[in-house]
């Protein structure tokens, strides 16, 4: 069973929480599809003037095979998305590249992110662009390829370019997760249809700010509209650039404190995303990605992580980063499975009980006529035959096989995050 997790098997990232059950949950599709297909060949196969059956009958299954068909392509491409979100310069394209451990987005000073740009793994290894306004796969080797590519003017705000990159060095892309990067949101007038757009099918939301200012208006207005057309949105906020603090070190314990009593408040009472301040508390981190970022670039050429000038903190930092990244996958991988395949599966129940029965109406039709004209002619045996095994395939079995896993992924996803 690819989904147990027994004490002697340890769950290496939390992502593989969603990673097995969307292969699991995809096996029992595939098996679906083979039922229904062998129900719909079985009505086909029925003699067009029997009277067992209707042309709406044939249809309903026929239709119910072609759903099963479009869950298994939506299947195929469901991962767990994360979406930055903060003012310019805050440094969301900076998060972005720390956590994929290579600078891949462009960053910098000024503002500089002018579309959404979502980073996913490509199958093929090889890294390429695609606009939205076309099929075209554009070869990308560089950032500042990247970069120039994305500096055409036909671009809005809104629109999104997918970046398809090599997972070997990107453990997240690896594990099915998808980030998206925005513009700056104190520099657009077209948030909602960014929400429209970008935010709606968006797991977890990440909050970029600058722990040298504090959490402004815009920024919470932003979370407000997005929580206005999503229930209970996952926000993690990340105070960025706090390695300024090692400057003024007689400050840091209390600008801190004010940072987190800010963010606290406007999580649980403002925003009412968090229950309790305890839960709250465990959303907020102080962090410097571009420390996080230079050092994994070095940790990957094998040079020492903190070469040069590093400021004082760096390593509480730099694990405070860390933390962020288990807290993160944790949630976002419990809150997909959740919302992604309790989806299919309710309309996975649905279809296969709605085949049923039909097909149990077929039955009981076929022995009423049996029972009426006395009939034991082999051809309607067979059919009985056929038909009784097809009901007991796709009944009980395929039903009972989805409910349980459901349950199973559940059960698993929470004790996975209380050990
Ligand atoms: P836009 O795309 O313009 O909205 O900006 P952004 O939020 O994506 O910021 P970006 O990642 O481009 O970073 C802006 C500048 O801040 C870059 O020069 C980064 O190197 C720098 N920067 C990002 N994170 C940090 C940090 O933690 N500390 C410091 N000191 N600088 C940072
Ligand atoms: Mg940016």
């Amino acid at each position: 069973n690819s989904l147990s997790i027994s004490p002697t098997t340890t769950v290496q990232s939390p992502l593989q929480i969603f990673v097995r059950a969307k292969k699991r949950i995809n096996d029992i599709f595939g098996e679906v599809e083979i039922y229904i297909g062998d129900a719909s060949k079985f009505f086909h196969a029925l003699p067009q003037d029997s009277d067992l059956t209707s042309q709406e009958e044939v249809a309903v299954v026929d239709g119910h095979g072609e759903k099963i068909k479009g869950i298994r392509e939506v299947l195929a491409r469901d991962h767990m998305k994360v979406a930055f979100f903060g003012r310019t310069s805050n440094g969301k394209s900076t998060v972005i590249n720390s956590m994929l451990r290579e600078r891949i987005l462009p960053s910098g000073i000024g503002h500089t992110t002018n579309c959404f740009i979502q980073v996913e793994g490509s199958e093929n290894g090889e890294s390429y662009l695609i606009c939205e306004d076309s099929d075209e796969r554009k070869n990308v080797k560089s950032v500042s390829q990247l970069a120039h590519s994305l500096c055409t003017d036909s671009l809005g705000d809104s629109s999104l370019v997918r970046v398809y990159w090599p997972t070997d060095k990107c453990p997240l892309l690896r594990d099915d997760v998808v980030l998206v990067d925005s513009p700056g949101i104190d520099v657009s007038p077209n948030l909602d249809s960014w929400i429209d757009r970008h935010c709606l099918d968006a797991d977890v939301f990440v909050l970029v700010a600058n722990s040298e200012s504090t959490l402004m208006l815009t920024e919470k207005n932003f979370f407000f509209k997005v929580s206005a057309r999503l229930s209970k949105p996952n926000v993690f906020v990340l105070n960025n650039r706090w390695d300024a603090s090692a400057n003024e070190p007689e400050y840091l314990e209390e600008v801190r404190k004010q940072h987190l009593l800010r963010t606290v408040d406007f999580l649980v009472d403002e925003l009412k995303v968090c229950a309790t301040r305890t839960e709250a508390e465990q959303r907020v981190f102080f962090v410097s990605a571009k420390e996080v970022l230079q050092a994994r670039i070095n940790e990957f050429k094998g040079v020492p992580i903190n070469t040069g000038m590093v400021a004082d903190g760096f390593h509480s930092r730099y694990f405070e980063f860390q933390d962020f990244e288990r807290k993160f996958e944790e949630c976002i991988s419990k809150s997909a499975v959740r919302t992604k395949f309790d989806h299919h599966t309710k309309r996975g129940k649905a279809i296969v009980s709605d085949t049923r029965n039909v097909m149990e109406a077929l039955l009981e039709r076929a022995s009423a006529k049996k029972a009426t004209k006395g009939q034991s002619r082999r051809e309607v045996l067979d059919h009985l035959d056929f038909t009784e095994k097809q009901l007991q395939l796709v009944t009980v079995e395929m039903k009972d096989k989805i409910c349980k896993m459901v349950e199973e992924v559940e059960h698993k996803v929470s004790k996975a995050l209380s050990d």
